[in-house]
């Protein structure tokens, strides 16, 4: 049986050229987008490409705790198996807006959806594993970004000193703690966790947000995804990977105290 995965944010840019790599080499891939519209134009172009594509959609908003509960509802109701969630979907924020959670949008889109969205599917995933017999896999799309991230704990919605690099760099040190922190935290038989700088990708996000910088193709992006979604690594759980390789994260990240005191700050934000 073909292995499933999810890929947030699969309807533009790299997740969705990681959606196409992926079915491509024979998995199941869930198509995710915040626009039901969005997700059937992806879905009927990538069956027209891959006609024997195992494909499926799943449409709702990463932007609020309601909406990643209501997800993670559809995705449990579609997916009786789920093997890997890359959890792609971001922004980057051209102003402070606080979201429906009283969250900073930032940091609710790339760092609280996520964490909030695992935490729902590890049950399904761990029952997947043991049935697999191999772990099932969250892998965490992060940025070089991250290395200029701090972590601001008496203040993560950035009140004080919002701008919109900021707010970036600190959900993607975030995630890359997200990643390190499962791997703590999960028995790596049944789940590891990964965190992948995808490259300087030309999509519409790095228009928003570094405007007309050159990027790569998408495809390119897609594969260092793919690679951790789909390929074999022996690299341990919660290593963190740039241009292929497992890289040292920031020295942020490395802070084990850090680590623990944002794990704890974020279950009080999430709410779950
Ligand atoms: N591009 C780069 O150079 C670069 C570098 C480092 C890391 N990254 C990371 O790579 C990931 C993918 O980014 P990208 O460059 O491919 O950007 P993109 O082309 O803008 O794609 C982002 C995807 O996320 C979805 N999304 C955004 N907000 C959402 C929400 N509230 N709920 C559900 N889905 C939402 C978007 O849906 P819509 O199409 O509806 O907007 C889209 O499918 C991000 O995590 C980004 O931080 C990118």
């Amino acid at each position: 049986m073909a292995r499933v995965v999810l890929i947030t944010g699969s309807t533009d840019g790299i997740g969705r050229a990681a959606a196409r790599q992926l079915a491509a080499g024979g998995m199941h891939v869930i198509v995710h987008g915040r626009s039901r519209t969005k997700v059937d134009l992806a879905l009927a172009a990538l069956r027209e490409e891959l006609p024997g594509g195992q494909l499926d959609g799943v449409a709702f908003d990463l932007g609020t705790l309601a909406g990643v509960k209501r997800g993670a509802e559809l995705v449990l109701a579609l997916a009786p198996k789920l093997h890997v969630l890359v959890n792609n979907a971001g922004i980057f924020a051209p102003e402070r807006v606080l979201n429906a959670d009283g969250i900073e949008a930032t940091l609710a889109v790339n760092y609280i959806a996520p964490y909030a969205l695992t935490a729902l599917l590890a049950p399904r995933m761990i029952e997947s594993a043991a049935e697999a017999g191999e772990p099932s896999r969250v892998i965490d799309v992060a940025s070089v970004a991250h290395t200029r991230g701090r972590i601001h704990l008496d203040d993560l919605q950035l009140a004080s000193s919002w701008t919109g690099y900021a707010a970036y760099a600190q959900s993607k040190l975030a995630i890359v703690i997200h990643a390190m922190q499962l791997a703590e935290h999960c028995d790596p038989a049944q789940l590891v966790a990964y965190s992948v700088h995808p490259g300087v990708i030309a999509t519409k996000l790095l228009r928003q947000g570094f405007g007309p910088v050159q990027g790569k193709p998408v495809e390119q992006g897609a594969q260092a995804i793919a690679m951790l979604a789909g390929g074999v690594t022996t690299e341990p759980s919660g290593s963190y990977f740039d241009h292929g390789v497992a890289t040292p994260p920031s020295s942020v990240a490395r802070d084990a105290n850090l680590r623990k005191a944002l794990w704890d700050a974020t279950a009080l934000l999430a709410k779950l």
